[in-house]
């Protein structure tokens, strides 16, 4: 059986892959931010996983406003980078973990999740950006990926409880999965933040509190505001935090721990957090 060793929630914001271009980790704006992932690098060098299952949301690189699946997950033997025109230098592919895309979808549409399967997928910097803060100086990465993205863009947008049950169908389809390989979970996007309009620059503090807080042990509670009450609350992009909630389902309801979590305020016109949570499997040694 794999194993899940836990996940890793963080902020995408193109400015962070700008200024790892610009080798800017320590001066004095960013360097808090960037020093709070030492201790997310401590803990992948200890628990050292071979996949990550990414719940993410493209930004109009992949698909665009006129075709927007909901729910969509790669299934494609490896994923290119590309730059939709924040001026960050393109990466590396990612590997894709290919058969076990397949067993994720073939699980996922047996629990009623009519989802698209994508053979082809770009990634944008909602992937590309965590990557490079979890492994800053990967000449090739050290993880394959499951890639499933959830649309946080164009309304109508899937309801948190959808998300959350999005995510327990793929705990249990990694639970089932015959491979032994150590599985993170990833969400990327949020915390609050509005781009456009008059609310541009909009950030909640209470609202990422209260996410951060009830994330690990109260996933519910942040089911109990529908996704409209979140782009009032946390902002028309905030609403990213549906792919935090989906990772969180996908850690099942085993017990959990918190390693570390980073709440730096403001990036670029996002609240950037980072939260990583361990699952207590059994110990997981090479
Ligand atoms: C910003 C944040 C995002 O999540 C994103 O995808 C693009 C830009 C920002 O704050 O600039
Ligand atoms: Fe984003």
């Amino acid at each position: 059986m794999a194993q899940i060793v836990g996940s890793i929630c963080t902020s995408h914001v193109p400015a962070i892959g700008n200024a790892i271009a610009r080798g800017l980790q320590n001066d004095p704006y960013w360097k808090p931010f960037f020093d709070g992932f030492a201790p997310v690098r401590q803990w992948l060098d200890r628990v050292r996983p071979d996949v990550v299952v990414a719940f993410y949301n493209d930004h109009g690189l992949n698909f665009f406003l006129d075709k927007m699946p909901t729910f969509a997950v790669g299934a494609a033997p490896a994923y290119s980078n590309d730059d939709e025109g924040w001026g960050i230098p393109v990466s590396i592919p990612v590997d894709g973990a290919q058969a076990l895309s397949w067993h994720v979808i073939e699980a996922l549409v047996s629990s009623d999740f009519d989802i698209t399967m994508c053979q082809e997928m770009l990634l944008d910097h909602a992937v590309m950006v965590p990557f490079q803060l979890c492994w800053p100086s990967a000449q090739t990465w050290p993880v394959r990926i499951v890639p499933i993205a959830i649309n946080t863009v164009q309304h109508p947008l899937p309801n948190p409880q959808r998300c959350l049950a999005l995510g327990r169908a793929v705990n249990r389809a990694l639970r089932s999965w015959a491979g032994g390989e150590r599985i993170v979970v990833m969400g990327t996007g949020g915390l609050s933040h509005q781009l456009e309009g008059r609310r541009a620059g909009h950030i909640n503090k209470d609202y990422d509190r209260f996410c951060l807080d009830n994330l690990k042990d109260h996933p519910e509670a942040l089911t109990s505001h529908s996704t409209l009450d979140i782009v009032e609350l946390a902002g028309s992009q905030g609403v990213e935090v549906l792919n935090w909630i989906a990772a969180r389902g996908a850690l099942g309801d085993t017990a959990l721990s918190e390693v570390t979590r980073t709440y730096h305020i403001p990036i670029s016109n996002t609240a950037a957090a980072v939260q990583v949570l361990e699952t207590r499997e059994p110990a997981y040694s090479r």
